[in-house]
């Protein structure tokens, strides 16, 4: 079998071209030819939009960067909702147990509240003495973040890193003592994923 792939990038649209070539025998010669078009991520002056392709991309740089470090997690841990398919993406490059956990601020009126709501959590026992990594698409005002990690630290994990999509550029408390890596700093305009089309 014989593969070829090249991209073109045209006016802000990456063609991908794949060319499989199958050898049967002499004979018989499969020729599949594959062509994707991918938009590149799309901004206005208010919005920023991502197709499922961009996410991907998303992911492997922050892969990359956790693989410079020399960071090896022992549990990922995605954050709901919008975690869960990074967190999958991840889960790629690792063969370790992927656990969603669940949290917001949100009451049924969507009206923000002081107090977390904890709806989805994770047992001490995939956390104590671990290397956990944390997995969320976006830090916004980082809320969900503090309030995860020092939860996490009750169970006294071995190392706590963070993985993110998106960090809003805007001003933060920091996030102490923990490994922090985010595949891109972002404009603090509002960020369309994939999941969110409707
Ligand atoms: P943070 O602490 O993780 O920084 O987030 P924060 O609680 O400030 O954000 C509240 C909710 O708003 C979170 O959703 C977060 O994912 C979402 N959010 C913040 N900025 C953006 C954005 O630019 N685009 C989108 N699509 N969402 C954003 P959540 O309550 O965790 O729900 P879910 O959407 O993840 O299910
Ligand atoms: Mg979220």
């Amino acid at each position: 079998m014989l593969l070829i792939n090249f991209n073109i990038f045209l006016l802000g649209i990456n063609i991908k071209i794949n060319i499989k070539i199958l050898f049967l025998n002499c004979d018989n010669i499969i020729l599949n030819i594959s062509l994707y078009v991918n938009v590149n991520k799309m901004e206005s002056d208010k919005k920023i939009y991502y197709t499922y392709e961009n996410i991907h991309s998303l992911v492997k740089n922050v892969a990359k960067k956790i693989k410079t470090s020399n960071f090896e997690p022992d549990v990922l841990i995605a954050i709901g909702g919008g975690g869960y398919i990074p967190g999958r993406i991840l889960r790629n490059e690792y063969k370790k147990p992927l656990i969603g956990v669940s949290v917001n601020y949100y009451d049924e009126n969507d009206k923000i509240q002081e107090k977390a709501n904890v709806f989805q959590w994770i047992e001490k026992k995939h956390v104590k003495n671990k290397n956990i990594l944390i997995i969320d698409e976006v830090d916004d005002t980082r809320k969900t973040l503090h309030f995860i990690v020092e939860k996490m630290r009750k169970y006294k994990p071995k190392e706590i890193a963070i993985a993110v999509l998106n960090n809003k550029k805007k001003e933060k408390e920091p996030l102490e003592n923990v490994k922090y890596f985010c595949s891109e700093e972002t404009e603090d305009k509002w960020i369309v994923y994939p999941w969110d089309y409707y």
